[in-house]
């Protein structure tokens, strides 16, 4: 195999399309648990974390000016962290030597981002942060045009690693569920052996478990506990967006919130009780399945002895 284009260090974040970006927002911060960071209305977006990045999901309407027309609910794009902007700019520039397209470049003043699509179509982002502390940035309602960039030539690269470092996380305290942080997006693969070397080749991703015979691969980033999931499709599932991933505080908090989730009518989609982890699945408002966990003897190192039709809902 070739070396990897990019050598990540974990999933960042994922961003939807919804069909109504306020009702995702409440959902996300009433029922999820994350605080709105900050809202752009001229991009009909919101964008909400507890922490652990600028945003751990950008939730973009389907009516944004930056959604094709005629855009459906789902994935938009998700993103994966650099360690800093000197390694993403020399990663662009291997990318481009060896014949790789983007399809776009941006600046988001915090951290400066390049977009590709993967073989099935979905849209990957790879970026580095270049701003310690992005709360400073990113706050309140934010209207701003994006300065133009072209990686390594309108601005010297940033070498200094600036992810956040020591921080404390938020928390809702009235919410459903508690999120943490979101730390994966499992995808179901229309042509699994392309996508699985893509996300070798390009992000520079790590098999964790599974492999290009399975069934389902789990990947990590440099220091991810498993960023990406990648699921074969079979028994009719729809290629694209399967879930995202959101840790929970603990699986005591996770429990509780079962049980509230209850009381408020949310369905629950699947639990799997696994030695490795607890996990809950349940859809937002637009039918996208989000799977809040809580680790136990983890990573897992075989998937033998979890039922196939759990595993995409474990991983
Ligand atoms: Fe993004």
């Amino acid at each position: 195999m070739t070396a990897p284009l990019f050598s990540v260090r974990r999933l960042g974040h994922a961003n939807l399309f919804v069909s109504d970006y306020m009702r995702a927002k409440d959902f996300y911060v009433n029922v999820v648990g994350f605080e709105e960071a900050y809202r752009q209305p001229d991009n009909r977006a919101s964008f909400i974390s507890n922490g652990n990045t600028y945003h751990d999901f950008g939730l973009t309407d389907v009516t944004s000016k930056y959604a094709p027309p005629n855009q459906a609910p789902g994935l938009n794009h998700f993103a994966f962290e650099m360690e800093n902007e000197v390694e993403l700019v020399a990663g662009y520039q291997r990318a481009l030597s060896s014949g790789f397209k983007f399809k776009a470049t941006l600046d988001h003043d915090c951290a400066r981002a390049l977009y590709s699509s993967d073989p099935d179509g979905n849209e990957v982002e790879i970026y580095a942060d270049v701003v310690r502390d992005w709360r400073a940035i990113k706050t309140g309602i934010i209207i701003k045009e994006k300065p133009k960039w072209v990686p390594g030539v309108t601005i010297e690269p940033e070498a200094e690693s600036l992810y956040p470092g020591d921080f404390e996380y938020r928390r809702v305290p009235d919410a459903v569920f508690h999120a943490k942080r979101t730390t994966h997006v499992a995808l179901v693969a229309d042509d699994y052996e392309a996508m699985f070397d893509f996300y070798l080749r390009v992000p520079g991703l790590h098999v964790a478990t599974g492999g290009r015979q399975a069934d389902i691969t789990l990947f990590r980033g440099n220091i991810g506990i498993g960023d990406f999931t990648l699921i074969r499709q079979q028994n009719g599932m729809k290629p694209g967006l399967h879930h995202v991933g959101i840790e929970t505080f603990s699986e005591a908090e996770l429990r509780q919130s079962l049980k509230s989730a209850g009381e408020a009518g949310i369905a629950i989609e699947r639990i799997v009780d696994h030695p490795s982890r607890y996990a809950v699945t349940i859809k937002d408002p637009d039918g996208i399945q989000l799977q809040f966990y809580a680790n136990r003897d983890w990573p897992l190192d075989s998937l033998s002895g979890v039922d196939a039709a759990d595993r995409p809902y474990l991983l």
